[in-house]
């Protein structure tokens, strides 16, 4: 077993453990993957301030977000088919949040369904909603997370429309792996997937199949899926939503300042600064580069969380310094999935935890809550 040390480590493990349509799909980006690229590029331009002679014998990593209590300024972003990253993963992902101590978002389009979840878990989880063409059925999803106690309804806003990944239709992406020659060689380099996956009980969408009308299997669910994603989303979906889950409405993928206000003036709890880790507009901003922006905007009205190309503590210094109340991991926590399932995810929290405090210290930061842009300069 190779030493892990930081997420790159668990991103070259997760890359030999997991067949390759997978790997592939999660590390992606729409079209050119400029924005894929951007958003961990610009991370780096942020240079981190070194200070001395401060007692950093005592640094709080604590916060809360979105009402929630949380160990680290971190939660998990939803990310669709993690059950097929590693069997069971929603749950694994999920359990190792809890027991660490920092929220878990569950996608609409994950394998294990939210009854599962929650009934694998104590702490409440945040639930993500896809708006699709089928209101009545976002209107039943959210009301059977309503029923789980679920802490946060988090409304997926930039995927009215599918931004391409050119690797999935060469892969013939789906989650039956087709038994061509290429895929059975990469098969039998991952026995151990497969044998999990084939022992799992969790092997389709579980919060759609069963659920949504006339989707009662994976095949009717895949033309479902393609039809149901609805370019006449707009705000007035949101004022609907607000009126149907009392609890915090956070809106996921706003990148514009305009967008900002809109959310705000609507009334919903937070928004995500996110642009899907570059899989939707491609060409678009990173979200760090365009963070200060939205803050500047709507940050004494709404909490602001933001997502896309966080690799480390460092990153997520730099998010906070840059006015985040905190960040969402996405393909670190699929990384570490691939690569060790819930132990990974445990450990990467634990990696993340080690560099953020480390980070802090050597800037002559004792809090989270204290960070801001003079903890940074622009390179
Ligand atoms: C494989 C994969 C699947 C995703 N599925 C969803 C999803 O179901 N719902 C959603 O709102 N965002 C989804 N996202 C976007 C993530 O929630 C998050 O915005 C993104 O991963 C952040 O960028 P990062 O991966 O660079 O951390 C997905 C991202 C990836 C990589």
């Amino acid at each position: 077993m190779p030493t892990i040390t930081c997420v790159e480590d668990f991103r070259r493990l997760y890359k030999k453990r997991v067949p390759k349509m997978f790997y592939d799909y999660a590390e992606a980006g729409s079209y050119s993957e400029s924005t894929f690229r951007a958003n961990e590029a610009d991370f780096q331009k942020l240079l981190i301030r070194q200070r001395v002679g401060i007692d950093i014998s005592d640094i709080k990593l604590a916060t809360k977000l979105f009402g929630q209590a949380a160990k680290l300024p971190v939660c998990f972003a939803p990310v669709g088919m993690l059950g097929i990253q590693h069997a069971a993963g929603e749950i694994k992902v999920a359990r190792a949040a809890e027991a660490f101590g920092v929220p878990y978002t569950l996608s609409t389009m994950s394998i294990c369904s939210m009854e599962d979840v929650a009934g694998a878990t104590t702490a409440p989880i945040w639930f993500q909603l896809y708006v699709v063409k089928d209101r009545e059925f976002n209107l039943d999803l959210i009301r059977r997370a309503k029923a789980l106690n679920c802490s946060a309804l988090v409304v997926t806003m930039d995927l009215p429309m599918l931004g391409q990944r050119h690797k999935d239709i060469k892969n013939g992406l789906s989650i039956k792996i087709r038994p061509t020659l290429r895929n059975i060689i990469d098969l039998a380099t991952k026995p151990t997937w497969a044998l999990r996956m084939a022992r799992t009980p969790y092997k389709s969408f579980g919060n759609v199949i069963g659920h949504a009308k006339g989707v009662d299997d994976l095949t009717s669910l895949l033309t479902w899926a393609a039809e149901q994603v609805d370019p006449s989303l707009t705000w007035k979906d949101i004022e609907t939503f607000r009126r149907e889950w009392d609890g915090p409405l956070i809106l996921k993928g706003i990148m514009d300042v305009e967008d900002a206000r809109i959310a705000a003036d609507l009334g919903v709890d937070g928004i995500i600064v996110s642009n899907h880790g570059g899989r939707q507009q491609d060409g678009a901003s990173s979200s760090i580069a365009y963070l200060p922006n939205i803050v500047e905007a709507v940050g004494d009205r709404v909490e602001i969380v933001m997502d896309s190309g966080v690799r480390s503590g460092q990153d997520i210094f730099r998010a906070l310094a840059s006015g985040a109340k905190g960040t969402m991991l996405g393909r670190a926590m699929v990384y570490a999935l691939g690569a060790m399932g819930e132990d990974g995810v445990t450990q990467l929290l634990t990696i993340l935890e080690k560099e953020l405090k480390t980070t802090m210290g050597l800037a002559g930061r004792t809090d989270v809550a204290d960070l801001d842009d003079s903890d940074v300069l622009q390179c």
